[in-house]
């Protein structure tokens, strides 16, 4: 098996000389409208639908047909979906509790450009599309069909060294933030907003 390289670096947290998870590798959900999600991934967000595995499987209690669809990201990893056979069979689509959790995929500002135009086009409103400025990044948030909240995410070209100075800085002030002081280190954004 080959061995995952190890980083050096890092300022005192435990992880600094372990392997690591090279990529994200897929984030599964479950869908009750596959062909709405692959549309939405395909046509919108642009990720081409890669892969479909047509599944019986004895999960959970009986056996159950399904569906498991792929839309790969640039970097080879993707979103998944799954599909249940019949409506007594379907396990219930479940998006994240909380509006803060989100799936954020990197792209440059054409991309994201791109896709705010195809959501228009598609019949999204100004209130179902949110663009915000982090300063570090600006973020187009979107719900898709089942209510997973993606965020297509442009980095701003200073970001090398804004992630040197935070990766400097990330133990000392996640330390004082749970200590309990709050004061914002986000010199960066015109506006504020979390996500
Ligand atoms: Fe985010």
């Amino acid at each position: 098996m080959p061995s995952t390289p190890r980083t050096s670096d890092g300022d005192g947290g435990g992880a600094a000389m372990m392997g690591r998870p090279t990529r994200m590798h897929h984030y599964a959900f479950v869908t009750t409208d596959l062909e709405k999600t692959r549309s939405f991934y395909e046509e919108i967000i642009g990720l081409p639908l890669v892969a479909t595995w047509a599944e019986v499987d004895h999960l959970p209690n009986r056996d159950r047909a399904y569906c498991h669809a792929f839309f790969e990201l640039a970097d080879g990893s993707a979103l998944a979906f799954f599909q249940f056979e019949d409506p007594d069979q379907e396990i219930p689509v479940v998006p994240p509790a909380s509006p803060f959790a989100h799936i954020a995929l990197s792209c440059d500002p054409q991309t994201q450009r791109e896709v705010q135009n195809r959501l228009r086009k598609a019949g999204y409103g100004a209130e179902d599309v949110t663009v915000r400025d982090h300063g570090y990044c600006v973020s187009l948030y979107v719900y898709d069909p089942n209510g997973v909240r993606i965020e297509l995410t442009a980095d701003c070209q200073e970001m090398p060294e804004i992630l040197i100075r935070q990766k400097a800085t990330a133990h000392e002030t996640l330390r004082r933030w749970l200590a309990g002081d709050h004061t914002s280190n986000n010199d960066l954004r015109g506006e504020s907003g979390a996500g």
